[in-house]
């Protein structure tokens, strides 16, 4: 069987080229691993499983959402509450499955690909999968693809085999090996944060902070996902933003025009290197326009329920810290051919 590749600096699609023959990186679908993916099939349903239901939508329509649907859906601050399923709680720093049904709902139809460069124990690709979607997932780490390939949790849906759900374990920075050009409907995506988990558990406030019944609670969060070289949760920042430029590079690639790319982002603190507020939704808005992404839109996810309220800063040394209690979505689009937003 033979492959697309996709060459990044020409833009060139190259035909028949046999899929990379390459031990670093394993494919997996339904928790079987498969020799290789011929993508050319997602267009269609695979043959040996019945015909999907796909609704019949035909041309450019954005999402199958009727007009009262449209409305609800246009909260720019939203809580997403949704059951913390196994797999989940394990992972760590997955987001609830709802908000992933949110944005899939809004920026694609059924029988669209929805691709995760970042994809965990694959939250997004349960919900497209749910939703009549294919889907596509980047992860490296070992355990997390187990926790996936162990299927769908009843409690988020019913899995529809008529669509695919395929994980690649790679780096989400080869995802231009995988992936051709103009290949992806809508790209839903929570990154690592540079070297966040290993700072989270410092004790960043003052003197104050030590009699706070709360101390340290709401810092356990998730452990360092691996300690895998590849793994961006471990480079610096300054590295982590060069990474994250050629990723949205390459996303752009995949991205069809008119693609939207939501991603679920947090800003944090550094206090081991004087660092009160790392900006991190900004940063990124700024590489991904670098990528040719255009900001679109962003969204606040409301978190202020899940965590109790810690008592952060001093008095004496006159400083104030918020609890960082939300995070955001940002989204950006693809212009279509003719389009000049900027
Ligand atoms: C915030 S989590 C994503 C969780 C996911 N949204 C879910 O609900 O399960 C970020 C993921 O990126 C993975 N990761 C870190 N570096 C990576 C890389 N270079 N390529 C692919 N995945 C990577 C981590 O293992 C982690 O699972």
């Amino acid at each position: 069987m033979y492959y697309y590749i996709i060459m990044i600096e020409t833009k060139k699609h190259i035909k028949s080229k046999p899929y990379p023959n390459n031990e670093d990186f394993l494919i997996w679908e339904d928790g079987e691993q498969l020799c290789l993916i011929d993508f050319k099939t997602f267009e269609k349903p695979i043959v040996k499983k019945k015909k999907a239901k796909v609704i019949a939508l035909k041309g450019h329509e954005l999402n199958d959402l009727n007009g009262s649907e449209w409305t609800i859906h246009g909260k720019s601050v939203q809580t997403f509450n949704s059951p913390i399923t196994e797999k989940r709680r394990k992972h760590g720093a997955a987001f609830p499955i709802s908000l992933a049904k949110h944005f899939i709902k809004i920026y694609s139809k059924p029988g669209d690909t929805i691709f995760d460069p970042f994809s965990g124990v694959g939250t997004t690709l349960d919900a497209a999968n749910i939703l009549n979607r294919h889907s596509i997932g980047i992860e490296l780490n070992d355990e997390f693809i187990k926790l996936f390939n162990q299927g769908i949790d009843p409690k988020d849906g019913k899995p529809n085999h008529d669509y695919r759900r395929i994980v690649i374990q790679d780096s989400a920075l080869n995802v231009y090996k995988h992936l051709s050009v103009e290949s992806v409907d809508f790209i839903l995506t929570s990154p690592p944060y540079a070297n966040l988990l290993n700072k989270i558990r410092e004790n960043f406030a003052d003197k104050d902070y030590n009699g706070n019944p709360y101390k340290n609670q709401s810092r356990k969060l998730a452990k360092p996902y691996s300690t895998h070289p590849k793994d961006l949760g471990n480079v610096t920042y300054e590295e982590y933003l060069v990474k994250m430029k050629e990723l949205f590079l390459s996303l752009h690639q995949v991205a069809k025009q008119g693609a939207y790319n939501a991603w679920v982002v947090r800003d944090y603190r550094d206090m081991g290197n004087n660092i009160p507020y790392i900006n991190l939704h900004s940063d990124l808005i700024s590489i991904a326009q670098q990528a040719g992404w255009i900001m679109w839109d962003f969204v606040i996810w409301n978190q202020s329920n899940q965590r109790k309220l810690v008592r952060l800063g001093g008095n004496k040394s006159r400083r104030y810290y918020f609890n960082i209690g939300h995070s955001f979505i940002l989204v950006f689009r693809k212009n279509m051919k003719g389009e000049k937003f900027k």
